[in-house]
């Protein structure tokens, strides 16, 4: 197999790394995976980018594509998109043909207009809730908090989805399918994912920083200094 990006277990974080299953190398804690544990990397980017598609990437194909039915003409809101999953969301519902609905603050805007957002709520400023002006048929709820998770509910049209990653949203709608899910390992899943990285429908937005540098990464998060994927090289 070639340049291999390990497929992750259930919620691990897992680092993009060479070789394919059965190999040494890694620590001796995580034994080697199974063949069918492992997707080929892309080869059209870097190899430590990938090293975000297991985890972000899955989150958001499933959301999208699993616990929702994301197609074209579908008016999709992705609460959450300048972050890691937020980022593959707008590309992939982008690319379903979907009209794309994004909140973003001022440091994540211009790259989540870049990937393709049609609309950018910026919510510093303006509460989703009166900026979105139709109900939309899918929410997606990226964001590390319950009341712009309560908030979302009132934007979904009658029998329109509600996906969460970060918790259950109540919904008051009974027509309203609300979903909160854990992201699994798909190897199918991330090999699409990876044809679209290669044919460039999908790009990979991670910074790579190297692992001695884990310290600064940290504080630079706590600072809200960081928007999107950082994935650690083990050398550099
Ligand atoms: N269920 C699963 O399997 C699964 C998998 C992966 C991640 N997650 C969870 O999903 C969430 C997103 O993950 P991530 O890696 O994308 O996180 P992330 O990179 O930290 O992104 C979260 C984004 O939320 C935005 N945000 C923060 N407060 C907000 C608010 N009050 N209203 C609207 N947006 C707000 C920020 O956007 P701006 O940059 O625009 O300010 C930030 O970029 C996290 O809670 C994570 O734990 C769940």
């Amino acid at each position: 197999m070639r340049d291999g990006v390990r497929a992750r277990r259930a919620r691990g974080r897992t680092p993009g790394r060479r070789g394919g299953g059965g190999g040494g190398g890694g620590p001796p804690e995580s034994p080697a995976p199974a063949e069918t544990e492992l997707t080929a990397a892309p080869a059209a980017v870097p190899l430590a980018a990938p090293a975000a598609l297991p985890d972000a990437g899955l989150t958001a194909w499933q959301a999208l594509f699993e616990h929702a039915a994301a197609g074209p003409g579908d008016r999709v809101l992705v609460a959450g998109a300048g972050g890691g999953v937020g980022r593959f969301a707008v590309q992939l519902a982008r690319h379903a043909g979907a009209h794309v609905i994004a909140t973003a603050s001022g440091r994540s805007a211009a790259a989540v207009r870049r990937l393709g957002a049609h609309e950018i709520v910026d919510y510093t400023r303006t509460p989703p809730a009166e900026a979105v002006g139709e109900p939309v048929d899918l929410a997606l709820h990226l964001v590390p908090s319950a009341e712009a998770g309560a908030a979302l509910a009132a934007l979904v049209r009658p029998g329109g989805s509600l996906v969460s990653a970060t918790g259950p949203v109540p919904v008051a709608d009974p027509s309203v399918r609300a979903v909160h899910f854990v992201a699994r390992n798909d190897t199918a899943q991330l090999a699409a994912l990876v044809g679209l990285v290669d044919a460039g429908a999908v790009r990979v937005e991670a910074a790579a920083r190297p692992l001695r540098e884990l310290a600064d990464v940290h504080r630079a998060g706590e600072a809200g200094e960081i928007a999107g994927k950082v994935v650690l090289t083990p050398v550099g």
